[in-house]
């Protein structure tokens, strides 16, 4: 390293004569990107972005991150946005400063390993909607995986930016598998490629900071190009990280406004502006300026996505990330689905089962999307394995990455679950050794074929291959063929605002809860009345027969002010589902029943999203023929007949959301 990038501090009059640093650190902003995936599972709106995006574009980052990770995704999913609308948009607004994307290289913004032809097409169409850096990573670190879209990006005149992701096996850098021999490689490797900058992408925060400046100074001394930090705060050691860093010459610095910054974000940039004040590092950023966007987010944006922060925790760092190693976005994506799941209480288990599955499935870095695919399958074992039996529901990514469609794994994958992912398998039984996209069909032409007649330009069609469920859905909403549903539209400042008037009443004891009326069905004449005595009390209960099975119409205590609330609630007349399903959680669909098709439900274990069913109604099946694939948490799962049959009747169509418990077939 040369003397150019030793940290030196001069005194000086900071208001009025701030030179011009000798090797100012740069700065990436995140807050459009990362921060608001990393807190806010990704929900900001683009049009809560533009009241700032001039004053951003005013700050001198090096770049600012606007697009890639979860945006392509989250945007047209859940908030009705089109995603290549908002880098269009973004860059009316923000006219100098760079924008930076964040690619899975050849799993571009999804989650599995796409044909060359797509990976083409979407590089360079991102190229032309507005990227101008593309920080590229692959999860596995497997550059075999680089090689489509590098040769793209070069050939649009982009800025390559090579990851490599940081992870490790042991309590601080090092070992057998993840030690500094291992970075240095990569970053030659990366180099060799045609890597414009290099960055340690350490997205659980787990760099420490004595390490960071080791590898640091490593990694000076190994390429010429220059090197960019990005590491979460989740550990709480992003900022010391960052400094040591610093020491070490580090080149580019990720941080967030501070709105957006700290908890599995980033640290702030305001503070490090400071730190670096009068430094020959000094960023030469306005901290004036920083302040006034600031006051922008916190008043008039941050209100609308308060609900989204995870409140229920005081401290904003979490320690345990230093023994699970679980990124940011994977753990509040984790959390949010086992309390879908009614499964809070597993979390304990979860983070003990996570290092066991990581280890079995090859060591490999946790990053979306391995991540997802070992973090979801450790739910799956969790909740569905028992003592005799491991790995009893195998996601069908664990499949793909076991056969070796994601690439090759820092160590072998236990060999057997690769037998046991791998039987019947519709590729084949044996793993492949080749670059994973070699084996992979053109798939841009077809998912053209598939979606003529509402996709109008080739953006709507890669989105439609990228994301055939979700895609075809928001582009019947973006062209007027389906209605946009209300809970994808954006949530109003006074909407939030009058939210936060009543949690502050309810703080303050001033809200009394309201008890539900409890909708009873009409009564009728036939109804006869039972007198029932409990302890003290004393209750009037009617009782309505219909077809045969009574019901309960009401319970209603009779004795004026009767201490104890009735807790029985009118039931619908039905059967209970004999795989105990929770069908009052979801009274729109009537839940099936054995007795009135003559067959068993197969119900969903997961909350999640119908891709699409295997089989039609009529079909012959055998226990264990798969019935239909269930997208949860992003992954699929392969749902197969718990009996042998016929498919009595299906009950939902691809792109349906079901709750976990829903029927989603009748056997019989
Ligand atoms: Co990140």
């Amino acid at each position: 390293m040369s003397d150019h990038n030793k940290l030196k501090i001069t005194k000086m009059n900071y208001d009025k004569d701030r030179p011009k640093a000798e090797n100012p650190l740069k700065i990436m902003d995140l807050t459009l990107r990362d921060g608001h995936q990393s807190l806010f599972a990704t929900r900001g709106r683009t049009e809560d972005m533009i009241p700032v995006a001039e004053q951003i574009d005013e700050i001198g980052f090096w770049a600012v991150e606007t697009w890639g990770g979860a945006t392509f995704d989250t945007t047209h999913r859940y908030l009705n946005e089109d995603p290549w609308e908002r880098l269009r948009t973004l860059k009316r607004y923000i006219k100098k400063t760079p924008f930076s994307m964040l690619l899975r290289a050849q799993n571009l913004v999804g989650y599995r390993n796409y044909a060359d032809d797509l990976a083409e097409a979407f590089v360079e169409r991102a190229a032309i909607n507005g990227v101008d850096i593309f920080r590229t990573f692959d999860a596995l670190n497997d550059y075999r995986n680089f090689e489509t879209v590098v040769p793209i990006i070069k050939k649009c005149g982009k800025h390559f930016q090579g990851c490599i992701c940081y992870t490790m096996t042991e309590p601080r850098m090092g070992g057998e598998v993840y030690n500094i021999q291992y970075y240095v490689n990569k970053a030659k490797h990366l180099e060799k490629m045609g890597a414009d900058t290099i960055c340690i992408k350490d997205m659980a925060g787990l760099i420490a900071p004595y390490d960071a400046y080791e590898l640091i100074k490593a990694l000076k001394k190994a390429v010429s190009i220059p090197i960019h930090l990005h590491s979460h705060f989740t550990s709480g050691m992003a900022s010391m990280s960052h400094l040591k860093a610093i020491e070490a010459g580090v080149d580019i610095i990720d941080t967030c406004m501070s709105p957006y910054a700290y908890r599995t974000s980033h640290p702030a940039v305001e503070p490090l502006v400071m730190t670096l004040l009068g430094t020959n590092r000094d960023t030469g950023l306005n901290i004036k300026a920083l302040a006034e966007i600031n006051e922008t987010l916190e008043k008039d944006i941050m209100p609308k996505y308060r609900h989204l922060l995870d409140d229920t925790k005081m401290s904003i760092i979490d320690i345990n990330v230093l023994l699970h190693q679980t990124p940011g976005g994977m753990l509040s994506n984790l959390i949010n689905q086992l309390r879908e799941m009614d499964a809070l209480d597993k979390i304990g288990e979860v983070y003990k089962e996570l290092p066991r599955v990581r280890k079995d499935l090859g060591q490999i870095p946790l990053v979306t999307p391995t991540s997802q695919i070992v973090g979801i399958q450790t739910v799956n074992n969790v909740l569905f394995d028992d003592d005799k039996e491991r790995y009893k529901m195998i996601t069908g990514q664990v499949k793909d990455l076991c056969y070796g469609l994601y690439g090759k794994t820092a160590v072998p994958i236990n060999p057997e679950v690769t037998k046991k992912a791998l039987k019947g398998y519709e590729r084949g039984e044996v793993p492949i050794t080749i670059r994973p996209a070699e084996v992979l069909e053109p798939e841009l032409k077809k998912a053209q074929e598939e979606i003529k007649g509402l996709a109008v330009d080739i953006d709507d069609e890669i989105l439609y291959a990228i994301f055939p469920v979700t895609g075809k859905k928001f582009l019947r909403y973006k062209y007027g063929k389906e209605k946009v549903p209300n809970d994808m539209l954006p949530k109003t400042l006074e909407d939030a605002q009058a939210e936060l008037e009543l949690l502050k009443k309810a703080k303050a004891g001033l809200l009394v809860e309201k008890k539900e009326a409890q909708e009873s069905p009409e009564e009728c004449e036939n109804l006869r009345e039972f007198k029932v005595f409990v302890d003290e009390d004393y209750f009037k209960v009617g009782v309505e027969e219909i077809g045969g099975a009574p019901v309960v119409s009401y319970v209603q205590p009779a004795a004026p002010a009767a201490p104890a609330t009735p807790t029985a609630a009118p039931q619908p007349a039905s059967a209970p589902a004999p795989a105990a399903a929770p069908a009052a959680e979801k009274p729109a669909a009537a839940p099936a029943t054995a007795s009135d098709s003559g067959g068993s439900p197969l119900t969903a274990p997961l909350p999640g999203l119908i891709i699409d069913y295997k089989v039609k109604e009529g079909d012959s099946v055998k226990k264990g023929d798969t019935i239909v694939m269930l997208e949860a948490m992003k992954m699929e799962n392969t749902l197969p007949a718990h009996a042998d049959g016929v498919v009595k009747e299906i009950k939902y169509k691809s792109g349906d959301n079901v709750a976990k418990g829903d029927v989603l077939c009748i056997i019989g």
